[in-house]
């Protein structure tokens, strides 16, 4: 089977109601980035960043998967698909993908604030447990956070999504401004003989000898002309 990897980011959910960051309208305009989803933020203002959090997380339990993280999961019948996302939220699993990556943590997890990535202080929240108050604690005894990479903070999964584009026959990236690294830089891994997929209704700088096949569609439609195409 030939070997079929996904870059997303939020333009992936933007169909199912989920914000973009750097969109019109989008998060950062209406929330500073650095004083929510910076580390030195949260040192700063721990409360203010669970709220925001908790809110994103509260968001969830009203949307669903779209046409095009659905069309994704198809794929895995004639692929071997890896999903690398960027995104937190969980739809592309509540669409059935199975080999999912997340490079900037996940919204529906809580860890340690000591020790973010010790194994053991990770733990799954759920539709009944969606908030993380000042003084819940991890199993470390250190005040539970978010399960999230924050800016400055470093990208623990990196190193296994470049091994996955490394190995891909095809990339298919879908969704990102390609603004944040290192998961910007992933695209500049795939050997030289994959080819790569663009899908996002705008223009998306990526370097020209590249050799970008750009789907000017929005995730669904795109998804579809993609189907086509493989
Ligand atoms: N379908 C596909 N792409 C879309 C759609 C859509 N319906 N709507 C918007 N887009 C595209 C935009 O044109 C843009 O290129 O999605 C991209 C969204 O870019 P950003 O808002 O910058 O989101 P992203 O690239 O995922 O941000 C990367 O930045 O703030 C951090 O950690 C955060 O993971 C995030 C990272």
């Amino acid at each position: 089977m030939k070997k079929l990897v996904f870059l997303t980011g939020a333009g992936m959910s933007a169909e199912s109601g989920i914000s973009t960051f750097r969109d019109s309208g989008g998060l950062w305009e209406q929330y500073p980035v650095e004083a929510v989803a910076s580390i030195e933020g949260y040192w700063r203002d721990p409360a203010l960043v669970q709220k925001f959090y908790n809110e994103r997380r509260a968001q969830l339990g009203s949307v669903v998967p779209n046409e095009g993280h659905k069309l994704v999961a198809s794929l895995e019948d004639k692929y071997d698909v890896t999903v690398i996302t960027q995104n937190v939220d969980n739809l592309h699993e509540k669409a059935g993908s199975k080999n999912i990556i997340h490079l900037h943590g996940e919204l529906m997890k809580a860890t340690s604030s000591k020790n973010p990535n010790d194994p053991n202080c990770i733990v799954e929240l759920d539709e009944n447990n969606l908030e993380i108050k000042m003084g819940d604690k991890a199993k470390d005894g250190s005040q539970l956070r978010p399960f999230i990479v924050w800016f400055g903070e470093s990208v623990p999964m990196i190193e296994p999504a470049i091994y996955e584009v490394q190995k891909a026959d095809i990339l298919v990236v879908i969704g990102t401004s390609l603004n944040v690294y290192p998961a910007a830089g992933l695209i500049n891994y795939t050997d030289s003989k994959c080819k790569i997929y663009l899908i996002d209704p705008k223009d998306v700088d990526v370097n020209p000898s590249l050799g970008v096949h750009h789907i000017m569609k929005g995730a669904s439609e795109g998804m579809k002309e993609l189907c086509a195409l493989l």
